[in-house]
This record gives structure tokens, C-alpha cells and sequence, in this order.
């Protein structure tokens, strides 16, 4: 009955309701049936409730595009497309699945920003996907870690379920009793920055050290390195903060970009740009 209750706030189409009891029918020849197996993982459809929570957490405009890995009956990008007019792109192995999503999509009115491509989440490219939904199984998760990892800083990917071990979320989420969880792409900072020579700024080096979006690492200026405090990393944006001579907190704020920083530091109140290159 919540099965029902789900798809009836999700599409409103006859087709869709036809596995509900009582309703409206229309017969669109399949109708997938909870649990029914899947090359990789078996189907069940992420909640409307969650789905709205993966999708709100991603924090999607109508400038993403979003991708969702094994798209079963089309929820996610649908609701994607309807809620925060997103372009969406849904991977279904089970070509009948598939061809009811897209079905689903037309019938939602979406059909012109959503598309179900049959195929194979470990063999189709989604590396243009601003943001990532899975619900898959915590190996498979692990499994397209790697892809993930490369994808451009500031992607989010959101899970409903299964986490990504010792990759922990940037933020946790939850409805009813599902949980879902949520990670931005971390830019790759690990190593040595010199920054760029500037009129009347002591030469310095930055040495990073990175695990996922953890950061941490030193500051060397006139030779004596020092913690950097509170560092942090989200996308491609690093923020960092280190203490003058004066022992006073100064700050660093900067955009990643391949082997460059760009942005500002911050002393006594008053912010000067820098630039950092790769050593
Ligand atoms: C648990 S369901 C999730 C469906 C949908 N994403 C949702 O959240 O409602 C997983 C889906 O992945 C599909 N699937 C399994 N292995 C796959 C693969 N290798 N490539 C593409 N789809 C796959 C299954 O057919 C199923 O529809």
C-alpha cells in the first residue's frame, strides 16, 4: 500500500497506478514487481520522501544534471525534472525497466528533460552528471568509487542506504526509516604549493596531506612551518587558517584548479589575492 501511495504522488498517471488495487488503469503491458532482479541489484524504488531529500541535499537547480545509476521505474529522475527542473539521465540494465521509466517520464510531462538509457551503470559514461543518485548494495557502492572519485570537484553524489566505508558523507539524511547520504567530489590537493612571489610576502610553501575531503598539512614561511588550523576542503573550494608572527589567526580562501590556487588571504581584516602552483 505505500508502494501505491508512492507512485500516486509521483506521477499521477494511470499507467503507473495500474498495480494499485481500485484505481484508474491504464495497460502498459509491464509492470514491474517489487524485488524483481536486476543484473547487479534487484529493484526496489527509493521512497518519493527520500528521493526529495536525496535530491533537495544535492541542492539541484535547473542547472544540474542528474544521473541515477540503475534507474528502476524512473522516480529520481523524474522528480528531478518535475521538482528542480533538471535535465535527468536514468541507467537501467532491465530493458523492460527501462522502457517503462521512460514511459513513466512521458506521462509525468518530463519526457523532454529525462532520458532512460538502457545500459550498464559499469559501462555507460555519466562523468558529465553534476550530481549522482544510487540506491544500489554497499559493494557496488565501493565499486564505482574510483569513477566517482575522478568525476569534476563539486559533483554531489547521494546514496540512498549504503554508505561508502571509510569515504564518509558530508552530510547524512533520513525519512522515515531510510538513510541516505550525501558526498561532494573533493578536488585533489594532496602535495606542495609554492606560493606565487608578491610584493612584500614572505615566500611560502603549503604541503598538503588529503584523504577524501579531509585536509590538513603545514605552512612554511622564512623557513618555520606551522599547522594549518581548521582546514577544510569542499569541491574545489579549500579554506584554510595559520597564525602570523604575532601569533594573530590569518585566513586563506581558495578556488582549486588543475595545479593552481587562486584566491585570498586574509590579514588584520584586509584581503589580498594570491596565486599557488604545484611544486
Ligand atoms: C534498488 S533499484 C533502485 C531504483 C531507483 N534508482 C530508485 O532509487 O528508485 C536498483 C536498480 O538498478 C538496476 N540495475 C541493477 N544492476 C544494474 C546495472 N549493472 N546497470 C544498470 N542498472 C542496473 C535494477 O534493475 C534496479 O532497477
Amino acid at each position: 500500500m505505500h508502494f501505491c501511495r508512492r507512485l500516486f504522488a509521483l506521477t499521477l498517471t494511470v499507467a503507473v497506478l495500474s498495480g494499485c488495487a481500485g484505481m484508474g488503469q491504464k495497460d502498459t503491458g509491464f509492470k514491474p514487481v517489487l524485488r524483481q532482479s536486476g543484473k547487479d541489484v534487484m529493484w526496489l524504488p527509493t521512497s518519493q520522501d527520500m528521493v526529495n531529500k536525496m535530491l533537495a541535499a544535492a541542492q539541484v537547480t535547473s542547472k544540474d544534471i542528474v544521473y541515477d545509476l540503475g534507474a528502476g521505474d524512473g522516480v529520481i529522475p523524474i522528480t528531478a525534472a518535475q521538482q528542480f527542473k533538471a535535465r535527468a539521465v536514468g541507467i537501467e540494465y532491465d530493458a523492460k525497466l527501462a522502457d517503462f521509466a521512460q514511459k513513466n517520464a512521458q506521462q509525468a510531462g518530463v519526457a523532454d528533460m529525462v532520458k532512460i538509457i538502457r545500459g550498464d551503470i559499469f559501462v555507460e559514461d555519466f562523468s558529465e552528471a553534476t550530481v549522482v543518485t544510487m540506491y544500489l548494495l554497499p559493494e557496488l557502492n565501493l565499486q564505482l568509487r574510483p569513477t566517482l572519485l575522478k568525476m569534476r570537484p563539486g559533483t554531489r553524489i547521494v546514496a540512498n542506504a549504503f554508505d561508502m566505508q571509510e569515504w564518509t558523507p558530508d552530510q547524512t539524511l533520513s525519512a522515515g526509516s531510510e538513510q541516505g547520504f550525501m558526498w561532494i567530489i573533493p578536488a585533489q590537493v594532496e602535495g606542495e604549493w609554492d606560493f606565487l612571489p608578491h610584493e612584500g610576502r614572505v615566500p611560502a610553501r603549503l604541503s598538503l596531506q588529503q584523504s577524501f575531503q579531509q585536509v590538513g598539512g603545514t605552512l612554511t614561511m622564512a623557513g618555520v612551518s606551522q599547522p594549518l588550523l581548521g582546514a577544510q576542503l569542499r569541491g574545489d573550494q579549500l579554506s584554510f587558517h595559520f597564525l602570523g608572527s604575532d601569533k594573530i589567526a590569518q585566513s586563506v580562501t581558495a578556488t582549486v584548479t588543475a595545479g593552481a590556487l587562486s584566491g585570498q588571504h586574509t590579514s588584520y581584516g584586509r584581503a589580498h589575492p594570491f596565486q599557488a602552483q604545484r611544486r
